[in-house]
């Protein structure tokens, strides 16, 4: 096997193959070291331009409870790339702290529709009640389907304090109030969209899934205050 051309490699260490696995091991260890030591290590909260991103409200997480359900990463993704065809059209690219909250993460893989993460405040709130209801009615030719019974179905109190209290143990800060009052809380936050859509000529309840989704929707990528202008070519 070995002769003059045989690599020095082969000839060595590729024969013995108790060293060559001690060796191997070696190597794979330094570069996981290398890759998982910094995660322990880095201070996160020392980012300079790091904002604050607030928990999901209750209301808030009944909506995204809904998107899980109604599938609608399918075709929705939730991720700006830092290109400029993707900036110019969404606006700043998504940062890793935005989805500090999102458990599970909703980035989806394919663009059937366009990418939500900075929908919220595109559109008014009564402008998503209308789409929801018929895709086609705002958006002609649009191939989503409509959402009809979203602004008939009922959110769940109990449903949604479940979801909070398990994003609590989970981790995200939730006031007493948030874990206890839900119902009180949803309320609160849900009468406020009742009363823009109102002003629009559409009734809703605050209890309606249409309030909680676009409650949701609305929320998207409001945490970012840095906007494309400010950010004027430079990675923030
Ligand atoms: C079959 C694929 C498909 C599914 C499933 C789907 N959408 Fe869409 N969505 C689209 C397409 C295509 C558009 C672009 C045309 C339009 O505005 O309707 C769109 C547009 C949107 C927009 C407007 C985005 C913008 O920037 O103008 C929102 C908001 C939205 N969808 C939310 C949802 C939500 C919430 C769900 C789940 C309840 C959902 N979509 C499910 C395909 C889909």
């Amino acid at each position: 096997m070995s002769d003059d051309n045989t690599p020095w490699h082969r000839q060595h260490l590729e024969p013995r193959a108790g060293l060559f696995a001690i060796l191997t091991t070696v190597c794979i260890s330094v570069g996981g070291l290398v890759e998982i030591v910094p995660m322990f290590t880095i201070d996160s909260s020392d980012a300079p331009d790091r904002v604050t991103i607030e928990p999901y409200t209750p209301l808030e997480v009944a909506g995204r409870d809904i998107y899980i359900r109604e599938g609608c990463y399918v075709c929705h993704s939730q991720m700006v790339r830092p290109f400029r065809d993707e900036t110019l059209r969404y606006g700043l690219w998504s940062r890793s702290e935005e989805y500090m909250w999102d458990r599970p993460f909703l980035l989806g893989s394919r663009r059937i529709g366009p990418d939500l993460h900075r929908v919220g405040g595109k559109y008014p709130d009564a402008w998503h009640y209308e789409h929801m209801f018929d895709p086609r009615s705002t958006s002609p030719g649009s191939v989503m389907p409509p959402y009809p019974w979203l602004s008939r179905w009922k959110i769940d109190v109990d449903d949604v304090n479940a979801s909070v209290v398990a994003l609590n143990r989970l981790g995200t800060p939730y006031s007493s109030e948030d874990l206890t009052a839900t119902a009180t809380v949803l309320q609160a936050q849900g009468s406020e969209i009742v009363e823009r859509m109102s002003a629009s000529g559409i009734e809703v309840t605050w209890d309606t899934e249409i309030v909680a989704l676009t409650a949701y929707l609305q929320r998207l990528g409001r945490d970012r205050t840095t906007t494309l202008a400010d950010a004027d070519g430079e990675i923030p």
